[in-house]
């Protein structure tokens, strides 16, 4: 088995959400997060529906295009109806300054069609991401690993930014980098939810998670570069097989 696709050298990757950011001036907040070294940026979409809570469409990721070149990401916290109906505004939406592929995020709990609409955001030119939340067991992905390019593992119940990290996910996180790496796919881990530059990122890189999303945990920072460098170098630590454990 080739290492490439064992988590410890799978390239960590700081994804920033956008729910604590100013909303009145969202261009320049990506702009910043740009300048600020991140990897990719997540855009929340909720609709009142699937999550308690309603924030953008596909527009306003749209709109923030222009303002700079980093990858996005779209986590798609809506109902099926708006998933199926919606799609490709959302894969559109997402993609970068020269229509490349941009994640686009099903939640498994939203979708009883989930293996025709990861085909379908790859036929709509997006990268696919599929998202468990945190009651939902890891087989409920498996038959899909070969069709998504991230698997998005929810460290709260999603719908709020500020949360507390939920410590349980990381068995989790740990079967599915097994599978994963038994099956040689390429697959990234992401988890989303009460991530800081502590702890929660450490533990989460050693077993075996490489993409980490941070709403508070990087706003919290007297500067956007401040809070990605020191996301960056918990989680490069842990890869190094320095952990940090549960304060
Ligand atoms: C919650 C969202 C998360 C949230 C993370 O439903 O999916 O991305 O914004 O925020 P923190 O890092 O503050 O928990």
């Amino acid at each position: 088995m080739s290492s490439a696709f064992t988590s410890s050298n799978r390239p960590i990757q700081i994804i920033p959400s956008v729910l604590p950011a100013d909303w009145a001036n969202m261009g320049q907040c990506v702009k910043d997060l740009e300048e600020a070294g991140v990897d990719r940026i997540q855009f929340d979409v909720m609709d009142g529906n699937f999550v308690p809570n309603l924030t953008f469409g596909p527009e306003m990721i749209s709109a923030c295009r222009k303002y700079c070149n980093v990858p996005f990401e779209t986590q798609l916290m809506v109902s099926q109806y708006n998933c199926e109906t919606m799609l490709e505004a959302y894969v559109e939406a997402s993609k970068g300054p020269n229509g490349e592929p941009g994640v686009v995020i099903a939640h498994v709990e939203a979708n009883v069609h989930l293996h025709r609409i990861l085909g379908k955001i790859r036929q709509l030119g997006g990268s696919p991401s599929v998202a468990l939340n945190p009651h939902t067991p890891m087989e409920m992905v498996k038959d899909v690993l070969d069709m998504v390019d991230h698997v998005l593992v929810m460290t709260v119940n999603p719908g709020f930014g500020g949360q507390a990290y939920i410590p349980t996910m990381l068995n989790k996180i740990k079967s599915l980098r097994e599978v994963i790496v038994e099956n040689n796919y390429d697959i990234d881990i992401e988890v989303d939810g009460g991530i800081k530059a502590d702890w929660t990122i450490s533990q989460c890189c050693a077993a075996g998670a490489n993409c980490f999303i941070a709403g508070s945990g990087m706003f919290a920072y007297p500067s956007l570069k401040e809070g990605c460098d020191a996301l960056r170098s918990v989680a490069k630590d842990a890869q190094n097989g320095k952990l940090l454990e549960k304060s």
